[in-house]
């Protein structure tokens, strides 16, 4: 059967040899701002305020700042010098943030292809790496569309009822678009469901950063796909109000054994989920399965300044507080929802259903 591919108007990087400019999300809604950047250390700076943000964005984003930092040493620092300082930024760019295993991959991804490469003459080197920058872009936007298009299908099969049959998905933070080079994770799913049937979205707001509010929303308006905004603290009871056909959230980390970590919040939304008898899917690339780690227990989960929580618009021009003076905050940035919650876990390589230790060896042994 031909498809069409999924399409989207939102595009959050534009990389070439070169040359690296990312939009600023931390701006979105308000407006849109792309960021420069000439080295591995702004890549760093970038990832690190979150101007880049979702696992596999980041992914792409650390590959090409890594591309672009290895033109720069190569012009500034020759032959000699690009060695020890290349291994260096790219220990910086693996550390920006924990919890996404993405940028692990992408790091490791390209220090293979810059010993590979080592032999060559210095700026063949450095075409390489770009090569290899645009190869793992490029396999990110295709894992996009075909997870989109297994999701699609898995739920239309779950759910039953008549061909063409009008959904409401709730989704947690921004798992879209703007979080990967191609139409997404979740919200990939939810372009190739809203392709063959009337779909409703409902956007967790995601405090205190409001991916839901200003990313999701955003992107998702941008596409023309209906979208509706709740407080975090909404979700349970929407779900339990039978509204809701099936939450799909992203992931930044998925265990060995099916444990997932995603935005905080997540782990809540799948109990409700599992409490009354809606699906909770989780939609990711395999460089997001980690099978280095057995369990979420071992996640490293990304704690965040408690300050982000007390302001009201933290990356805003006017951060507000709203708690009183001298009050702490903490702010987890991630939790890990146990695979016993997670109905489906789906990729580009097919769909995981429990026991998801064994679905997901499955899925990472396929080509
Ligand atoms: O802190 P963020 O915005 O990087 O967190 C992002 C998420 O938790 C997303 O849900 C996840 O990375 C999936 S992105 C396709």
């Amino acid at each position: 059967m031909k498809t069409t591919p999924l399409g989207t108007r939102v595009v959050p990087i534009s990389a070439a040899p070169g040359r690296l400019r990312v939009l600023d999300q931390r701006r979105l809604p308000r407006e849109e701002v792309w960021i420069d950047c000439l080295s591995a250390d702004d890549a760093v700076e970038a990832i690190r305020s979150l101007a880049v943000r979702g696992a596999p964005l980041i992914g792409v984003a650390a590959a090409w700042g890594l591309a672009l930092e290895a033109r720069r040493l190569a012009e500034s620092a020759g032959k000699e010098g690009i060695e020890a300082a290349w291994s260096d930024a790219a220990s910086r760019v693996a550390a920006a943030r924990p919890t996404a295993v993405n940028l692990v991959v992408a790091v490791e991804r390209m220090r293979t292809a810059f010993r590979d490469s080592a032999g060559k003459a210095l700026f063949s080197r450095v075409s390489l790496l770009e090569a290899e920058a645009e190869r793992f872009e490029a396999e990110d936007r295709a894992a996009c569309e075909a997870m989109s298009r297994h999701g699609a299908q898995w739920l239309v099969e779950r759910l039953g009822g008549e061909a063409g049959a009008p959904v409401t998905i709730l989704t947690h933070c921004n798992a879209g678009a703007l979080a990967t080079a191609g139409v997404g994770t979740a919200l990939g799913v939810i372009r190739a469901l809203a392709a063959g049937r009337p779909v409703a979205v409902f956007a967790d707001e995601t405090r205190p950063f409001w991916q839901g509010a200003r990313l999701t929303a955003w992107e998702l308006a941008k596409d023309g796909i209906d979208v509706t905004i709740l407080p975090d603290v909404a979700a349970a009871s929407i779900i339990a109000s039978g509204r809701v056909s099936a939450a799909i959230v992203g992931a930044d980390r998925i265990a060995a054994n099916g444990d997932v970590a995603n935005k905080v919040g997540t782990y809540g939304v799948a109990l409700a989920c599992r409490a009354h008898g809606v699906p909770f899917v989780v939609a990711a690339p395999r460089t997001t399965l980690d099978p280095a780690c057995s369990s979420g227990a071992k996640i490293p989960i990304e704690w965040r300044d408690g300050a982000e929580v007390l302001l009201l618009d933290p990356s805003g021009e006017n951060p507000f507080s709203v708690a009183p003076a001298g009050v702490g905050a903490l702010y987890p940035a991630f939790d890990v929802t146990p695979a016993a919650l997670v109905d489906a876990i789906v990729t580009e390589a097919g769909v995981s259903v429990p026991p998801h230790a064994g679905g997901l060896a499955r899925l990472l042994a396929l080509p």
